[in-house]
């Protein structure tokens, strides 16, 4: 259900409920994306040198900052658990070392998300609204070290929709970012067989593949869905 099937005071969380009690898989799905970012990180860290000391060494100079991008934002629980999953705690006092930049279409859920991460105190929080369908919402945005996307993409119409935002993502990925894509694998019945968006797990991993992502990974895969993972050069 889309979410203005819903009403009264609290029709988003209502929203993000009936998601969540449709599709159990969910709550696995986003445990994924977190450990798949969380792991990356750790990696990503060694390479760049580890963060500590003033909020100096916290800051893009010297390559520790980590810039996240995620796609269709909803209500914003995946943006508030990865950033505080991410989130460093210094000596100097709590510093992030996290910028965040999140896409949804829906204006409300923009502001929703907006307060909820400004409430959970995660300061360097962007969210745009935008439509993530044709080639403009990427302008001006990037570089990011790791996007992340949970039960989006195949929103976006089928296989040249998700190619295309695929393409994007890697123009956006500095190299040895990471793209996590967690979303429907399975057909639904009421799908058009001749215009699937609910796609394989081999059919992402070979898009993917002839981008130039490398280290493809599908982490987990459950019910309907699938988390998936794959690095830019
Ligand atoms: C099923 S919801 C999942 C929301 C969130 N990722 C979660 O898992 O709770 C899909 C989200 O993608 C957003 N979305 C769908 N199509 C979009 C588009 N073309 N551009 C930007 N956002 C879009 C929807 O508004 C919605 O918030």
């Amino acid at each position: 259900m889309a979410l203005s099937d819903f009403t009264g005071p609290d029709y988003i969380a209502a929203w993000t409920r009936d998601l969540d009690d449709r599709w159990p898989e969910r709550s696995a799905m986003a445990d994924c994306v977190v450990r798949t970012l969380v792991e990356w990180r750790d990696e990503w860290r060694g390479r760049c040198g580890t963060i500590m000391g003033d909020e100096r060494s916290v800051s893009e100079e010297n390559g520790a900052l980590i810039r996240l991008l995620e796609l269709g934002v909803g209500a914003g629980g995946l943006a508030h658990t990865v950033l505080s999953a991410l989130y460093e705690r210094v000596e100097s006092g709590r510093t992030s070392a996290v910028e965040y930049t999140g896409i949804e279409i829906e204006s409300a859920l923009v502001q929703h998300g907006r307060k909820l991460l400004m409430a959970a105190g995660h300061r360097n929080a962007c969210l745009i609204r935008t439509d993530l369908k044709g080639d403009t919402w990427p302008r001006g945005l990037g570089p990011f070290d790791a996007v992340f996307t949970l039960q989006t993409f195949h929103d976006l119409g089928g296989v040249d929709a998700l190619e295309a935002v695929y393409g994007q993502v890697h123009g956006l990925l500095t190299p040895g970012g990471i793209l996590v894509n967690a979303d429907f694998v399975v057909p639904f019945e009421k799908d058009d067989p001749n215009r699937p968006r609910r796609l394989p797990v081999e059919t992402h991993e070979n898009l993917l593949f002839n981008l130039g992502f490398v280290d493809f990974t599908c982490g987990l895969q459950r019910g309907k869905m699938a988390c998936m993972s794959a690095m830019r050069v």
